[in-house]
């Protein structure tokens, strides 16, 4: 190589480095902190087009740098900037990537704006007609549509008809996964669970949130006196409470029900430990016969 040409492979290399060092240096401004999920998409839409970056690492670091980002996938060099930490769902190849000390966005427990769509699955021992206000031994599990919950995943047809139940392998709806359709709004005895089974699914308006839930637990009946205190709940706002599973709760309150989210973590992220519908505004038994509950609200 002649020197001339050197020189100007120099000039060309450095010209090179210090545009891209010009178009990387948000990366190198605040280094941001993550978890990064392999095989896991979120669908929520990207807030900008994809930006090439060479590692996940990059990709974690512009979502720190970027207003409004709390989540990112990273897929074949490709970085997708996400405004929502979900829906996520189990995927070959895209890592999703989440920022630390995001406040728990609104969207993992109801979306905060239009429509929400809600899948209850009703399983009760003695109620043929999966009446959970009749039936003790109910259970109600809720999703949201097209969300994942630990390896699970529903998502209802825009009809209302029919859902499919997911079940991965792996955690966060990752792996090889099975899936099953249900019916919506029948109540049949299934034998190879040996109950009374039903799923619903709901479009409702959005929950509000900073509204009153109160969860009041009584034995022999509502009010008796043989009460425990009382759960209060702020909607949308994680509360420590021990009365249902987890230890930490974020209660939504919609027109017949209320559902609560139930986690282990203080701040009611990471793993659901329970998510179940009960209903609001009845008096009815609750995982035993002499243990009744009622669930109130009052608006914000
Ligand atoms: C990022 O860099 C810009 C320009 O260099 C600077 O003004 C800004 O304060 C930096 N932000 C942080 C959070 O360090
Ligand atoms: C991830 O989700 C987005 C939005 O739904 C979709 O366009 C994309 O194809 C998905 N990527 C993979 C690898 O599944
Ligand atoms: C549930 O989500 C799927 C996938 O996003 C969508 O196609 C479907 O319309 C949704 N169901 C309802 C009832 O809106
Ligand atoms: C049987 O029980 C499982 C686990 O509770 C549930 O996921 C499934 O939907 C039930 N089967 C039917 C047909 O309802």
């Amino acid at each position: 190589m002649s020197t001339m040409r050197f020189i100007l492979f120099v000039a060309a290399f450095v010209a090179y480095a210090v545009f891209s060092l010009a178009d990387a240096a948000p990366l190198t401004n605040v280094s941001g902190e993550c978890t990064f999920y392999p095989n896991i998409n979120i669908t929520a839409p990207d807030m900008l087009p994809a930006k090439f970056l060479i590692s996940s690492a990059d990709c974690c670091n512009l979502c720190a740098n970027t207003k409004g980002c709390v989540a990112s996938v990273y897929n074949n060099y490709f970085c997708h900037l996400k405004d929502a930490q979900s829906p996520q769902v189990g995927a070959q190849g895209p890592t999703a990537i989440l920022q630390m000390n995001v406040p728990p966005a609104p969207t993992t427990a109801a979306p905060s704006a239009g429509n929400v769509v809600i899948i209850r699955e009703v399983s009760c021992q003695q109620s043929g007609q999966c009446d959970v206000t009749s039936d003790y031994t109910c259970v109600t599990s809720v999703y949201y549509n097209n969300t994942c919950l630990g390896n699970q995943l529903r998502v209802c047809n825009t009809d209302q008809t029919s859902i499919a139940a997911v079940t991965f392998s792996g955690a966060r709806c990752s792996g090889p996964s099975a899936t099953t359709q249900e019916a919506t709004g029948t109540c049949e005895f299934v034998p190879t669970n040996q109950s009374y089974d039903a799923h619903y699914c709901d479009v409702l308006p959005a929950p509000v949130k900073y509204a009153t839930v109160t969860r009041t637990s009584c034995d022999g009946s509502c009010n008796s006196g043989a009460c425990v205190t009382p759960a209060v709940f702020s909607t949308g706002v994680c509360t420590a409470t021990s009365q249902l599973s987890g230890e930490f709760t974020i209660a939504w309150a919609f027109p017949t029900y209320v559902v609560y989210i139930s986690y282990l973590d203080v701040s009611c992220q990471g793993t659901v430990q329970s998510s179940i519908a009960e209903p609001l505004g009845v008096c009815f038994t609750s995982g035993s016969s002499n243990t009744y509950v009622e669930n109130t609200f009052a608006s914000a």
